[in-house]
C-alpha cells in the first residue's frame, strides 16, 4: 500500500469513527470554518458555536468575502463556468485572509468542522468549493459537514437578534434563485409549502433593472428608484396587477409581472429618470404587495410563533416596512430579519446551519460529497 492509500485509508477509519461516536456536543464550544460558493459570492467564515439548540450562540471570529458582481455585470447574470473559475482563485486567498485575522496556522489551525454548501445552486460554482472543502478536510483530518444553502438563510436570523425563533416558526425565503415559504417546525425539520412557479421575487427585481438600464445585481437599484418615487408621490402613477394573488394556494408566479413592466416601458419609449422611478415603484408595490399578501394568507392559515424572513431580497426596505405593519396584526407572532450584511449569500449563515445540523443529528455523513444543483428541504 503505497502511503497516499494508507492515509486515506487511515483517514476513513478516523472519520467513520467519528460518525458512529456519539459526541457530547450540547454544551462544547464548537469552531466551524464555513465555506460558501453556490453562486457568485466566495465566502470563507469561521465560527464560534456554542449553547446547543436551546440557546445556540455565535461568535464570528473571521469572515471573508468576494462578490464577482463586476465580472458577472457585463454578462445581465452569473455565468456557470466564470463563477466557478472565480471561485477557485478566491478560496486560498480568503482563507489565508481569515486565518490571518483568526492568527490560525495554515498547517494546524484550531477547528473542530469544516461546513460547505452543497446546494442548491450552481453546479460547477458549488464543486469549487466543495472539492476545496475536501482537499482541507484531508490535510487537517478534521470532519466535513454539507450544508443546504437555503438552510443557512433561514438560520441567518440567529445572529444579530435579540431574540431567538419560537417554532411553529413560517419562513419567506426571498432570493435570487427561490421565492418560498418553508414550514419550520423546528430546527432541522423544514417543509415548503409554497414556492414561485416561475421566476424568483430577485430574479424579477434583476429583470426589471435590466428593462430600466439599470446594473445587475438589479434588486438594490431598483428599490432605490422606488424608494425616490414613493418619497416624493403618495400614489403611483401606474399599477401593475398582483400576480397569483387569488390561486388559493401558498404559491407564487413573477414571469408575468416582469413582462408586464416590459410591454410598458415599450409603450413609453426612450424611458426618461422619472418614467424610470415610477415604473421601479409600480413594479416594487406588486412584487413586495404579493408577498405581503401572501404572508397574510399563511399567517391567517396556520399557528406561527415567529416570521422569519431571509435571502437577498429581505435587504428590501419596503418588504421590511410592509411586513412590519402586516404583523401589528399577528401579535402572536414575531418577525425575524438577518441583519443587511447576512440577507445576501454569505459564510456566516453556512457555520451557522453547519452547528444546528451537527447539534441536531448524531451522525455525521459517510462518503464524499457532490453538488446537488436542485437540492430542495
Ligand atoms: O440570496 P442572494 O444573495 O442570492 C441567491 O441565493 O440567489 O440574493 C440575491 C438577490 C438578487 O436577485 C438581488 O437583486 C436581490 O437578491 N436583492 C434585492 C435587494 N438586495 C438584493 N432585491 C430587492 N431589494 C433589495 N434591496
Ligand atoms: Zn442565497
Amino acid at each position: 500500500m503505497q502511503f497516499e492509500e494508507f492515509f486515506d485509508t487511515l483517514f476513513g477509519i478516523m472519520i467513520s469513527h467519528l460518525v458512529r461516536t456519539k459526541s457530547p456536543r450540547v454544551h462544547t464550544t464548537v469552531r466551524i470554518l464555513a465555506i460558501e460558493t453556490s453562486c457568485d459570492e466566495t465566502a470563507i467564515a469561521v465560527l464560534e458555536c456554542s449553547g446547543g439548540l436551546e440557546k445556540p450562540l455565535f461568535k464570528v471570529l473571521g469572515n471573508a468575502l468576494n462578490s464577482q458582481i463586476d465580472i458577472h455585470k457585463e454578462f445581465g447574470g452569473v455565468v456557470p463556468d466564470i463563477a466557478k473559475r472565480e471561485h477557485v482563485k478566491w478560496l486560498p486567498i480568503l482563507l489565508g485572509k481569515v486565518f490571518k485575522d483568526v492568527c490560525y496556522d495554515l498547517e494546524r489551525p484550531n477547528i473542530d468542522l469544516i461546513a460547505v454548501t452543497t446546494g442548491p445552486g450552481l453546479e460547477p460554482a458549488l464543486w469549487a468549493g466543495i472539492t476545496f472543502a475536501e482537499e482541507l478536510s484531508k490535510k487537517w483530518k478534521i470532519p466535513l459537514l454539507p450544508v443546504n444553502h437555503m438552510e443557512g438563510h433561514i438560520l441567518s436570523v440567529l445572529v444579530g437578534n435579540e431574540t431567538q425563533p419560537e417554532f411553529p416558526a413560517l419562513a419567506l425565503l426571498v432570493s435570487g434563485g427561490h421565492t418560498e415559504f418553508v414550514s419550520v417546525q423546528n430546527y432541522g425539520e423544514y417543509s415548503v409549502i409554497g414556492k414561485t412557479r416561475d421566476d424568483a421575487a430577485g430574479e424579477a427585481f434583476d429583470k426589471v433593472a435590466r428593462i430600466l438600464g439599470l446594473p445587475y445585481p438589479g434588486g438594490p437599484e431598483v428599490a432605490r428608484l422606488a424608494a425616490e418615487h414613493r418619497e416624493a408621490h403618495e400614489h403611483s402613477p401606474i399599477t401593475f396587477p398582483m400576480p397569483m394573488l387569488k390561486s388559493g394556494d401558498l404559491d407564487f408566479s413573477y414571469s408575468g409581472l416582469k413582462t408586464a413592466v416590459l410591454y410598458k416601458a415599450k409603450e413609453l419609449g426612450e424611458l426618461n429618470d422619472d418614467q424610470k422611478r415610477e415604473l421601479a415603484r409600480a413594479f416594487e408595490d406588486a412584487a413586495i404587495g404579493v408577498l405581503v399578501e401572501k404572508t397574510r394568507q399563511a399567517l391567517m392559515e396556520r399557528m406561527v410563533k415567529t416570521l422569519i424572513v431571509g435571502g437577498g431580497v429581505s435587504a428590501n426596505s419596503y418588504l421590511r416596512s410592509e411586513l412590519e405593519k402586516l404583523l401589528t396584526e399577528f401579535p402572536e407572532t414575531s418577525l425575524l430579519f438577518p441583519e443587511k450584511s447576512l440577507t445576501t449569500d454569505n459564510a456566516v449563515m453556512i457555520g451557522i446551519a453547519a452547528y444546528i445540523e451537527y447539534t441536531k443529528n448524531e451522525k455525521l455523513p459517510l462518503g464524499s460529497l457532490r453538488a446537488q444543483g436542485n437540492l430542495s428541504f
